[in-house]
């Protein structure tokens, strides 16, 4: 039986960051600092960059100096040197172990390429932990019509800035052989479905996945895919405080005369309000709030594929978004 000879599954505790190749470091500094990053080391001059939000990773994005723009890859953290041993020994083209070596935090990593389409995919362990960057974020209480929470003579005053990452929340991409994926991804990992969108045919074309951690609450999705002609990444999407902040991140990021690809929006599978931008070399970035917690109890939701399951409000769904 299949089962007897599959080889364990590899366990992802979280996503923690992902690698971005750009011809042009000046402009991707700047882009990174409008979106919301904090500059953390440099390697070689211009060489790599690596980035961090306020939570504890590390770093969360890496931008490497290269021929062209493009993406390389997205990394989670496995539970233990075995999973990472195991990867190198069982997953498609993986590397051995290797030391991350100019890396905030170090760590040791397997990469290895997706098996359909042949991207980069970086598992890691053994990172040191980072403290929380201490900057000024709103905590005030909402006041609500029959329930006001902020103390009276109490006033809000916000700050126009760019949107504070705190992580690395989710990616996704579009695959060429979406069956083939959902198989490998979620027999070769503690993934697990939370939705599933299915075509007018009943054939599922689209899925969210979460890690599988038992009781403890976990993002609705941590990586999600869907069938179509042509491989490319998605988008990869970073959380931000709250709603104002979001929006005062969407407010700097075009007033700096960035593209804006959609939003702000209230999304309605995991339920995040989205806020998607291009980067100067085309790449779709997302700052979101929000999102829905799920642990273990929660089966996997199946729904047909329509523009009114994207979201629920904000602006129209630009057409090329569903490419
Ligand atoms: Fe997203």
């Amino acid at each position: 039986m299949a089962s007897e000879t599959a080889p364990r599954k590899i366990v992802l505790t979280r996503i923690c960051h992902a690698y971005y190749k750009y011809q042009d470091m000046d402009r991707a500094v700047k882009w990174f600092n409008d979106f919301g990053f904090t500059e953390e080391k440099r390697v070689n001059g211009d060489e790599k960059i690596y980035f961090r939000g306020y939570g504890t990773e590390p770093w969360v994005v890496c931008a490497v100096k290269a021929d062209r723009d493009e993406f390389a890859g997205v990394g989670y953290v496995v539970e233990s040197e075995d999973d990472l041993r195991h990867a190198s020994e069982t997953l498609p083209k993986a590397t051995q172990i290797y030391e991350l070596e100019d890396a905030p935090g170090r760590g040791k990593c397997v990469t290895f390429y997706d098996p359909v389409d042949n991207f980069p995919f970086h598992l890691v362990y053994g990172q040191e932990g980072a403290g929380v960057l201490e900057i000024p974020l709103p905590q005030e209480p909402v006041n609500y019509p029959f329930e006001k929470n902020r103390p009276k003579n109490h006033f809000q005053r916000f700050q126009k800035r760019p949107a504070p990452v705190h992580k690395l929340g989710h990616w996704g991409h579009c695959s060429t052989n979406y069956a083939k994926i959902y198989e490998f991804y979620t027999s070769r990992f503690n993934l697990i479905a939370s939705d599933l969108v299915h075509d007018d045919a009943g054939t599922d074309i689209t899925c969210f996945l979460r890690l599988d951690r038992g009781k403890e609450p976990v993002d609705h999705h941590c990586f999600f895919f869907y069938q179509g002609p042509k491989f490319h990444v998605h988008h990869t999407s970073y959380e931000t405080h709250d709603f104002d902040t979001q929006v005062l991140g969407h407010d700097w990021l075009r007033e700096k005369g960035y593209k804006n690809c959609w939003g702000v929006g209230r999304h309605v599978l995991g339920s995040q309000i989205f806020d998607y931008w291009f980067d100067p070399s085309g790449n779709v970035m997302e700052h979101y709030v929000d999102g829905d917690l799920v642990d273990d109890t929660q089966p996997p939701h199946r729904s047909k594929a329509s523009p009114d399951s994207l979201h629920v409000w904000g602006p129209d769904v630009p057409s090329d978004f569903l490419e």
